[in-house]
């Protein structure tokens, strides 16, 4: 296994270019199992996730190549059991399950996994293909799903948290084929799910009310081959704008679409953070000083989840006391203790963490716990004083195209390094 050792206290200065989006890419890829005809899809990122999902889409039948940032799949064949090892050790596999349904009129699938974040249930997803006529039977760790014929309805995805990313594109893909119009309510807004909408479009489907939460489909009888460019990684954008503001640097990131990430930046400039648009590109530098924030995690357009961890750790070095609140996942916090070896002052109360900004971090051995949880270790390991051993990386290659390269270029003491 991998690490990444950091010497701390460089401030990152350059430029840096964002990867296609992981969360959009990998239900898009499960997207092209909905035709037999050949799909290619561009700005596909680096990640051993779409390393995965390539297996997945394998293990079903299906043609793939991937070169340079480019994804070929032809699905002419597929049988309709997903690899119950592959599928159970990444949540994203979830999303095969409505592609499956609607093209082969039945699926089996491995149920996913929990995970270090939070229980991560599929009721929902579950519920909107049985309101589609599914019948849906849980057998030794598998979802069994048959539906002869998917037919339209009216239905309502909003759960306990909110609506759901994956749960909303996995029902919008199984109603693209199915007869009559579906309705969905209290669909997830996210830009990821409006990507996989729009992908399905150009492939035929009569999707409207795209990122908004109702979302209407009509259903056709088949869908065809269609190329697509993935949306940049708002996350990994917001990931970098973060770690030039902490490390006290000036970086200019291109090929982010700042309209995805207005949560983010608000609060960065709340929290005094200069960021500035440049034609295309955004420049981030800290500004005179850091203020405290509060943050409470939500469904878009609200605080991304998967930027909690990374601005907990911008918080750390602010002076003052702030407030996140975890709103989505409710054990997201796991970071908060790795945060502590480094000498932050976090308490957890509920879902809240109360962070005292302003303790000098010190270098330590940290193990990363979740994708997001590692970049926001690897932000306050750049800051730092001494050596950081980032262990269990492979976290972060799962969701960070090359991101040490990326963080090298931008003037970090990073090196990748074998764990022993
Ligand atoms: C996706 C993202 C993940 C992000 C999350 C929230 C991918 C591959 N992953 O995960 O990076 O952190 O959105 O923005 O796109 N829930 C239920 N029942 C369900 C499904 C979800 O109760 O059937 C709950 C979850 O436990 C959680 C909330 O709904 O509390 C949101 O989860 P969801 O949006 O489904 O997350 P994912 O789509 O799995």
């Amino acid at each position: 296994m991998d690490s990444l050792l950091i010497k701390g206290g460089t401030p990152l200065h350059g430029d840096v270019t964002v990867s296609g989006a992981k969360n959009a890419v990998l239900p898009i890829m499960a997207a092209t199992l909905l035709t037999g005809e050949e799909c290619v899809i561009r700005r596909v990122p680096k990640l051993s996730d779409v390393t995965f999902m390539a297996e997945i889409l394998k293990s079903l039948g299906a043609e793939v190549k991937i070169a340079d940032g480019t994804l070929t799949v032809r699905a002419a064949k597929l049988n309709g059991v997903g690899d119950y090892d592959l599928i159970r050790k990444m949540r994203g596999s979830i999303c095969i399950l409505g592609p499956l349904l609607a093209r082969l009129h039945k699926a089996k699938v491995s149920l996913p996994g929990g995970c270090v974040i939070g229980s991560r249930p599929v009721d929902l997803h579950l519920k909107g293909i049985k309101a589609l006529g599914a019948k849906v039977t849980i057998d030794s760790g598998y979802i069994l799903a048959k539906a002869p014929k998917l037919i339209g309805a009216d239905l309502f995805l909003g759960g306990r948290a909110g609506p759901t990313v994956l749960g909303t594109a996995n029902v919008m893909m199984a109603a693209t084929l199915a007869e009559g119009v579906t309705i969905i309510e209290s669909a997830a807004c996210e830009p990821e799910v409006m990507d996989v909408a729009n992908f399905l479009n150009a492939m035929g489907a009569k999707i409207s009310g795209i990122g908004s939460p109702t979302i209407t489909i009509t259903g056709v009888k088949e869908l065809h081959g269609a190329e697509h460019d993935v949306i940049p990684d708002r996350i990994e954008a917001a990931t970098f704008a973060i770690a030039a503001a902490a490390t006290d640097g000036e970086v200019t990131i291109h090929g982010a679409r700042t309209d995805h990430m207005h949560a983010v930046l608000d609060k960065l400039r709340e929290a005094g953070v200069k960021v500035e648009r440049k034609g295309p590109s955004l420049v981030v530098s800290r500004g005179r000083s850091l203020k405290p924030v509060d943050i409470t995690t939500l469904p878009y357009s609200g605080f991304p989840t998967d930027c909690q961890a990374q601005m907990m750790a911008l918080m750390m070095l602010t002076n003052g006391i702030s407030i996140i609140t975890e709103r989505v996942f409710e054990s997201r916090f796991m970071h908060v203790s790795e945060m502590a070896r480094l000498g932050a002052d976090i308490a957890i109360e509920g879902p809240s963490a109360i962070v005292k900004g302003g303790a000098p971090l010190s270098g330590a051995a940290v193990m990363a716990s979740d994708l997001r949880a590692s970049a926001a270790l690897v932000i306050a390991g750049m800051v730092a004083r001494g050596q950081t051993l980032v262990k269990r990386i492979y976290h972060l290659d799962r969701g960070y195209e090359n991101i040490d390269d990326k963080l090298r270029g931008l003037g970090a003491k990073i090196e990748r390094v074998q764990e022993t």
